[in-house]
């Protein structure tokens, strides 16, 4: 079984074969999905609405993803894992961001980090990338400057094509491995996957990008409220576990668990 490495992008790029990736935020997912074959697991800070209870991801530090960070990156034989770096913790300069991804790096045994911007943060990509250390960029919807986009807002469209695109190739000349686009049109981002000699990965994106990414608990139907329609549900575990916990209550309640099976 071997380890999928940054070179592993290129090759699907350029052999044209789609590969995978789902956020993960703990060990039992993890073994889950790299034992199903998915080829990255994203840690993302995403783990702010997902595990840590926050409205949005603004709040989360590297404090709290490096023990989630630490045990994704344990629990995998084969996929590739990324660390997100959170809000706050490298948009002074680059030098900050080399310090949050040395610390990714040194404390979870993580292969790579993500970071959120194009243009803007081209300068901490370099400084990283040329620590020798894979960076994942994300640009489109930056889900950590909701407010200054106004919102969960599709990015790309009309005159944003050009600043997307000037996006695309800035993380791809100071060096990112691969880029992470999110909520844009479909037909920009068929051009940036053109354009660009790096793998590009779509979160509602369409389908003419070089992998798919979905954060695990909406793809998994656990998330509560709205999902978002790029979305695809592959299961419902929010009604499973519903369903276990009230047979459950029933069954103590009713005196059918435990029963001498389950006791000394
Ligand atoms: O944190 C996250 O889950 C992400 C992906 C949605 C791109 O950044
Ligand atoms: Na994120």
């Amino acid at each position: 079984l071997k380890r999928v490495r940054t070179r592993h992008f290129q090759t699907a790029k350029e052999q044209g074969s789609k590969f995978t990736g789902l956020t993960s935020y703990d060990q039992l997912t993890a073994q889950i999905f790299d034992a199903a074959g998915i080829d990255f697991l994203l840690v993302g800070d995403s783990a702010g609405n997902n595990v840590l209870g926050y409205e949005t991801t603004l709040p989360v530090t590297v404090d709290e993803l490096i023990p989630l960070t630490r045990a994704v990156a344990g629990a995998v034989k084969r996929a590739f894992v990324v660390a997100d770096m959170p809000f706050g913790s490298y948009e002074t300069g680059a030098l900050e961001a080399l310090h949050t991804a040395v610390r990714f790096m040194k404390e979870t045994g993580a292969h790579a980090v993500k970071l959120e911007g194009g243009v803007r943060s081209a300068d901490q990509i370099r400084r990283i990338v040329d620590a020798g250390i894979p960076v994942m960029a994300h640009i489109g919807f930056t889900p950590q400057s909701e407010h200054g986009l106004g919102g969960h807002i599709i990015q790309g469209r009309g005159e944003g094509a050009e600043q997307l695109l000037a996006d695309a190739h800035a993380v791809e000349d100071a060096g990112a491995f691969a880029v992470v686009m999110e909520m844009v049109p479909a037909d920009i981002a068929k051009r940036v996957t053109a354009e660009l000699r790096i793998p590009t990965i779509g979160v509602g994106a369409g389908p003419d990008v070089d992998g798919q990414l979905l954060v695990w608990t909406d793809w998994a139907g656990l998330t509560t409220g709205r999902i978002p329609r790029f979305v695809k549900q592959y299961a419902d575990l929010r009604g499973i576990l519903t369903d276990a916990a009230t047979a459950f209550k029933a069954d103590v309640q009713g005196g059918a668990f435990p029963t001498e099976e389950q006791s000394f």
